[in-house]
């Protein structure tokens, strides 16, 4: 059983509407992915499948997979019996041939794992030529500025307490500095086409939005990447 096991219906309906996920990431990660209208696309850690959804809904066909079980039975409802989900762990062998997606999206997964050399290595495997990687992973400035006495460069563990849909939920996972990401996504194989750190959706609902940002334009919270094989 996973972390996520324990509350992927909670998650799974705070994140549908959130305006962390619905009017920031997921937007942001669209944006990013480009047309992908008859192309393959892989979401790596997929969760409930909401953007699993959106890109199909964009005429992509779309695979997914999940560590969580519970969160794949969630993508399962969302998307359809013959859809193509599987539990798998992006710390493993991904059960895919090589040079299988035009598309790889991992939103908000790769935070989880201590070492990103086994699944960068496996999703560039599974791309094929002139595909691209898109990823999103909460931005390493957010952590100094949160825990301003711990080591920003230290490739650290820690949890954090949520509420997701009214239910408590811990969250563990890893913190690494910007340059921990980028040797990593160049030991893998990869250059990075796009640093992104977009502004919330421009249909947020304004009541979404926190009281105090004043005039600024967007907000550190997570960041985004578009890796092509180099
Ligand atoms: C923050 S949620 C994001 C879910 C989805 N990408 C989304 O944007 O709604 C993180 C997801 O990563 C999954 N996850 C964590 N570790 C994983 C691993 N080693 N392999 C595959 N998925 C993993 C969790 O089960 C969870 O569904």
């Amino acid at each position: 059983m996973t972390d996520y096991d324990a509350f992927a219906t909670a998650y799974a309906a705070e994140t549908e509407t959130s305006l962390l996920n619905a009017w920031y990431c997921r937007p942001a990660m669209l944006g990013l992915s480009g047309d992908v209208a008859g192309r393959r696309v892989l979401d790596a850690g997929c969760g409930s499948g909401p953007l699993t959804a959106a890109l199909r809904d964009r005429g992509a066909i779309v695979s997914g997979f999940d560590l969580s079980a519970a969160m794949i039975d969630l993508a399962r409802e969302r998307l359809g019996a013959d859809a193509d989900l599987s539990v798998a762990d992006l710390a493993e062998a991904l059960p895919y041939d090589d040079r299988t997606f035009d598309l790889v999206v991992s939103s908000l997964s790769l935070h989880y794992l201590a070492d990103w050399n086994p699944p960068l290595t496996e999703i560039r495997r599974v791309l094929r030529p002139g595909g691209r990687l898109v990823v999103s992973v909460p931005h390493p400035a957010a952590y100094m500025f949160n825990y301003p006495d711990r080591d920003y460069f230290a490739v650290t563990q820690y949890s954090e307490e949520f509420e997701f849909d009214g239910r408590a939920a811990v969250l563990t996972y890893w913190h690494r500095p910007l340059h921990a990401m980028t040797d990593a996504f160049t030991k893998a194989g990869f250059r990075i086409e796009v640093v992104s750190e977009p502004p919330w959706a421009p249909d947020t609902p304004p009541e979404l939005l926190p009281a105090d940002l004043g005039d600024r334009t967007a907000f550190v919270c997570f960041l985004f990447f578009v890796l092509e094989p180099s």
